[in-house]
């Protein structure tokens, strides 16, 4: 149903005061024609402030939306370019009859010293991806998952492994250890 609230119905234009002709001409109360009571009013600035209470409300909301988008597309991946060759550490990390794991580019691998001799060969088993570890009371690499066993050149001994190790070369330069591709 149709609100009539505002409906100047001669009853209620009765009650207003003033001149009722006025009302329905423009007039504004107090006597003045609509156009005669908006002077003054600066409509220059009125339509800054508009402007400047929009520019923050966008301000706001970019604001808002930026960690949502961040978080939406991934950061493009930086572009890391492979070393041939890589300082690893310091040869004295690695005494006889031990083996450490390196970093080397995206790949692990695992420096063994067997009795003064180095090798270095990747840390990954070709079963199913555990770390390799040098096992010195049997001069093995061994896999403690599924009792995997390589050479310290990453040749297959026994277990369930169906490839050797990857190779790769170490020496030592001054005290440091370096490991480069085979
Ligand atoms: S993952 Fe190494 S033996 Fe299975």
């Amino acid at each position: 149903m149709a609100n009539n609230s505002s409906f100047k119905s001669p009853k209620r234009l009765d009650s207003l005061p003033g001149d009722v002709a006025g009302y329905s001409s423009g007039a504004v109360p107090g006597g003045k024609t609509r156009d005669v009571s908006l002077e003054g009013v600066d409509f220059d600035r009125r339509d800054f402030l508009g402007k400047a209470v929009g520019g923050i409300g966008a301000f706001v909301a970019v604001g808002a939306l930026y960690p949502v988008v961040k978080y939406i597309i991934p950061p493009a991946e930086k572009e890391v370019k492979e070393q041939d060759e890589i300082v690893v550490g310091k040869a004295s990390e690695v005494p006889p009859d031990s083996g450490k794991i390196y970093q080397f580019n995206k790949d692990k691998v695992i420096v063994v010293n067997n009795g003064g001799k180095l090798s270095a060969v990747s840390a990954v088993c070709t079963h199913l991806g555990c770390l390799v570890q040098w096992k010195a009371d049997e001069n093995v690499i061994y896999c403690a998952c599924h009792s995997a066993r390589y050479e310290d050149n990453g040749q297959i001994i026994s277990g369930p492994q169906p490839l050797p190790l990857a190779q790769y070369n170490v020496r030592v330069d001054g005290d440091d250890l370096v490991i480069s591709k085979a």
